[in-house]
């Protein structure tokens, strides 16, 4: 092989070239396995991924007993919610979507009370 005729020179250049074209083909089939990257993907796309899936709920209100009866004023529904989420109310209770009112600063005004009859 070392002697440097050319026929060994032309065998000599076959095998790496056969050994070119197969290490190129199991990288290329190596490539086409290996997942797609993560980085490939754009936030938003990231994003829109993780918010498709829609988050199931821990607990399916329709298998419980407090629920199952006929209410004849919707007074007697929350009092069915509140015998179970018995602080939650209170929450709500204080919140400016109950309130219509919360504390804001305003531009140019300063720290306000807005909301109904704050004008
Ligand atoms: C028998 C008990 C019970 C009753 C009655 C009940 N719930 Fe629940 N509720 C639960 C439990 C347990 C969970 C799961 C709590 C958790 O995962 O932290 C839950 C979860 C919820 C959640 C999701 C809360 C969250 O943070 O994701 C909402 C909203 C909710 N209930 C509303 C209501 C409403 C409205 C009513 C009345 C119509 C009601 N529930 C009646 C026991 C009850």
């Amino acid at each position: 092989m070392s002697s440097g005729n050319l026929q060994d020179i032309g065998i000599d250049m076959k095998r790496i070239f056969l050994a070119l074209i197969i290490i190129g083909a199991l990288v290329g089939a190596m490539l086409t396995l290996l997942p797609k990257r993560s980085v490939d993907q754009t936030p938003l796309a990231r994003l829109t991924e993780r918010y498709r899936q829609k988050e199931k709920p821990s607990a399916d209100h329709t298998l419980f007993a407090a629920l199952q009866k006929p209410f004849s004023k919707p007074q007697e529904v929350t009092e069915a919610c509140i015998s179970c989420h018995n602080e939650r109310h209170k929450e709500v209770m204080k919140s400016s979507h109950w309130n219509w009112e919360r504390t804001e600063y305003i531009e140019g005004k300063g720290i306000r009370k807005v909301g109904k009859g704050t004008y």
